[in-house]
Order: C-alpha cells, then structure tokens, then sequence
C-alpha cells in the first residue's frame, strides 16, 4: 500500500479512525468482561487529558525531562507505600506486566550470574497458574522452565511441590497475587519462607492484583499477605494499567532493594552514538503512560480506590452465587478479587461464549492445561455494575443455546487427519491443511471460534502453540 500522496485534513481522518473503530467490540457499554478496564467517562477524561499533555515528551533522558522522573518517582513511591515497602524498596516504572516481569526475570538472573557463577542453566519455577510472561521471558532470556502443578481444587501454588522442585540451579520463584486464571492469591507468607530458607529469589506477581488487593484486605476480604511485609518477597510487579485505571502502558517493578535493582539496569557506552543507560527494557518512550498513572492516582485517591473495591467486590460475590446457581456451570476456585472463572461438566464452553457473542456479549475463553479445565474468564469492572443481572440471565439462556449444538465434530475429523504429528512436522502446507478442513480464511478473525477452541483444547501444547504461531503469521499481512 503506497503513502498517500497528499495529506489530509485532521477532520476527515478522525472520521476514517471513529470508522475503524465500529470494527471492535463496543466496549465501553460495560459488556466486554476481559482486556478493559473501565472506571467511567469521567476517569477516561482524565487520563486521556494527561496522557495528551506528556504524549510527546520522551522518558527516555531525565536531564532534558526531569518532569518525567519525577512523576516516576512518585508513582513509584505510592506503588511501594501500597505495598508496604520500607525505605530501601525502589523501582521502575515499566510499559506493563509482561516488561515489569522480563526486568526481574533479567535480575534474578544477573544476580545468580555474580553470585553463582556455576550456574550455567539458570531455572525459574513456575506454578503452573504463574502468567505466560514468565515463559516469555524464559525464552527470551535463556532460563530453563520448571512448571509445578497447583492445588486442583484451590488452584493455590503448593509450597511443598515448589520446595521438591528447587535444584541448585534454581535462580528465581513466583508466587502469583492475584493470578489470572482463577482470581486467587498464592500462599505468599509459606513461599516467602521458603524463599528465606533456599536464598532463591521470590517474586510476587501482582501485576493484576496487586493494586486492588490492597484495597479488597483493607476492607476485610480474607487475603494472604502477599506484599513486602512477608520477609521472603524480593520483587513485586504491579500494573497501574489494570485494576489502577491508568492508560495502557503503565506498570511499575519493584525491587526489595537498590541492591537487587542493579541487576536490571543496562548500559552501552560501546558505540558511536549517545551513551544508552535504560533501567528498562524501552529506551525512547512516551511520558504518557507515567503521565496518564499520576493523574489517575491522585483523582481517585485512596478514597475513590476503597469506593470503587467495594462495589466491584459486591459484583463479585453477586456473579459468583449467580454462575453457580447455574447448573451446568461451576466457579473455579474461591476468587479473592474482582476475577473469576468458570466451568462446566456438561456443555461446551466454547460454544457458551460464542453464544454470548451473539447476544453481545465479551466473555473470554481459556484452554484446558494442567488441573485447570476449559472455562470462561470475566474481568469485573465497575462501569459493568448495571449488567451483572443481565449477564447471569444470559448465561442460562447461552448454556441452554450451547447445549443443542454439535461438539467435536471437527476435532475428531484434524485428530484423525493428523494425529501423532509433532509440533516441528506443521509445515506451511499442512498448517493450510488444517485451516482449510476448519473452514478458515487464514487470513480473516473467524466469527464463531468454539470448534477452533476445541481442536486447539484437544492438542498438546507444543501443537497448540505451533498452531497459533503460524496462524498469528498468515493474520498479519501488510495492506498491499
Ligand atoms: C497476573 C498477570 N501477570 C502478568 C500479566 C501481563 O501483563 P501485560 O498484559 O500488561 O503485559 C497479566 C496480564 O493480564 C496478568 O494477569
């Protein structure tokens, strides 16, 4: 697709852009229950306002804005009070959960590299609920994965399963505050001891919970300590993107110490060009973000935050009664935040959520892996609040819909068609294959996805993984 040749006018643009936007789910009618978070208008107002006025302003050097790192310090400063840091916590400020998490994976790891210079396979331990990020960074920073079961029924990290799996290589741990899945929060005060008692590093992953669960304990929901008071938590991710309302690109890392910090900072003198010295893993980037999380903190204040924690944590219980009540579906675990998730025994999820689809409705699906089975996620916002009657009443009728529908059909056809394949045998021409035999354009977002999400359920995980990557490459084409 070539430029255009002439410029147009700011009107006509905006138009084209307001146009593009009718492709996506309209979210802002409080129906979509994953990837926003939405505190109302006026809070939008607000960080868009300070996300405009800092837009251009480049976080990348202090000595040309200071006023960059100063909203940094702040928002820093309020993320460790939140957290009960004492005064040697310090942090950064980060474009969202998945970097907080590869500047502390980076951490541990430099750290071993100093201080066990031996260790040449560096492991992180998983509880098989810990993010995808973790595995991201792993990968991208060259550390063995060690994935250990959680509790089936509870979904809690297992101390005891950790402590089996810890070798001598073992360089990092995460305990998970709240994790996605199933909205629970890991027994962080039994990690943090064994944290003490092997010297491998903790890191608590509260890049979804760990603003709002302080809110939630302050008001007497029963939650671990899962912050810097429990003596074995060396690092702490936590999102202002989320559950704090900021705009996207906001998460802060916090370190127990400048000592352990060090390790995450990176410097490059060893070029033509302007010294590099990033704490983080952007160098140029938007004062925006740090922008859109100050204002967002100091207009709701800690008081607004406590409002807010209350009236989602009623919605919470409210949905969770409601989808048990149902009785095809059971809620996964007991959520200790505005999360949950949900199963049945009886019909198809998948199809349950197309069927919400239909009715208008963003509901999210998860595969089955480990303990956990196949089920639906909701993000419990509190601009949703007028929907939670609505959204149960629809369930019943979505899972009355799903229940007439045909299930594995198509799994059983690409089983059949390719089973025994490996990962590394998906070549091209058998992903095109397999799309064809699912009815998909490679290169078009399918309507209905409950057939997909089965096949992809069915298959082991190095398939299913091959499978969306080969996808995601076919989806991305340039305009031509
Ligand atoms: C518990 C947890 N950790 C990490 C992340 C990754 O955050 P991001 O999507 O901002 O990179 C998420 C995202 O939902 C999360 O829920």
């Amino acid at each position: 697709m070539p430029l255009p040749k002439q410029g147009k006018d700011p009107e006509a643009l905006f138009a084209t852009l307001e146009a593009f936007r009718e492709q996506d789910m309209p979210w802002r009618d409080g129906r979509t229950w994953a990837y926003v978070y939405d505190p109302g208008e006026e809070a939008e107002g607000v960080i868009k306002q300070a996300f405009s006025m800092y837009l251009t302003e480049n976080g990348l050097d202090p000595t040309v804005f200071p006023s960059a790192m100063h909203m940094e310090n702040e928002v820093i400063g309020i993320a460790a009070d939140l957290l009960h840091g004492d005064e040697n916590v310090v942090g950064s400020f980060t474009s969202g959960g998945t970097e907080s998490i590869i500047c502390a994976v980076k951490a541990a790891r430099d750290r071993a590299r100093q201080e066990k210079p031996h260790v040449t396979r560096p492991e992180i331990l998983l509880p098989e609920t810990a993010h995808a990020s973790f595995q991201k960074a792993a990968h991208y920073l060259g550390l063995e994965v060690v994935v250990v079961p959680v509790d089936p029924e509870t979904f809690l990290a297992d101390p005891e399963l950790l402590r089996a799996a810890i070798t001598p290589n073992t360089v990092m741990m995460v305990g998970s505050a709240i994790s996605y899945a199933h909205g629970v929060v890991d027994p962080i005060p039994e990690l943090g001891a064994l944290a003490e008692e092997t010297g491998v590093w903790l890191h608590v992953d509260g890049c979804m919970g760990g603003f709002m669960l302080h809110f939630l304990q302050r008001q007497g929901v029963p939650i671990p300590d899962y912050d810097f008071r429990v003596p074995g938590v060396s690092s702490i991710s936590m999102d202002y993107h989320k559950y704090a309302f900021a705009a996207k690109g906001a998460s802060v890392i916090l370190y127990r110490s400048r000592d352990l910090r060090r390790h995450q900072m990176y410097a490059c003198s060893n070029w033509t060009g302007y010294t590099v010295i990033n704490p983080t893993v952007q160098s140029t980037k938007s004062a925006g973000p740090v922008a859109s999380s100050w204002a967002i903190l100091h207009h709701f204040g800690d008081d607004g935050y406590m409002a807010i924690a209350r009236k989602v944590w009623a919605m919470t219980e409210k949905l969770v009664t409601g989808i048990d009540a149902i009785p095809d579906l059971r809620v996964l675990g007991k959520p200790q935040m505005n999360m949950c998730s949900f199963a049945s025994d009886t019909v198809s999820v998948f199809h349950v959520a197309d069927e919400m689809k239909e009715r208008g409705w963003f509901v999210q699906p998860q595969l089955a892996y480990g303990s956990s089975p196949e089920n639906l996620h909701l993000s419990i916002n509190p601009a949703s609040e007028r929907w939670a009657d609505d959204l149960i009443a629809d369930l019943r009728v979505a899972v009355d819909a799903a229940r007439e529908l045909p299930s594995g059909e198509l799994t059983a056809k690409i089983q059949e068609a390719f089973s025994g394949l490996s990962a590394d045998e998906v070549t091209p021409d058998v992903f095109q294959g397999m799309l064809g035999m699912a009815g998909v354009d490679g290169t078009a977002l399918p309507g209905r996805m409950a057939e997909i999400n089965e096949v992809l359920n069915a298959l082991p995980v190095p398939l299913r993984e091959k499978l969306l990557v080969e996808y995601l490459n076919e989806l991305y084409q340039p305009a031509r």
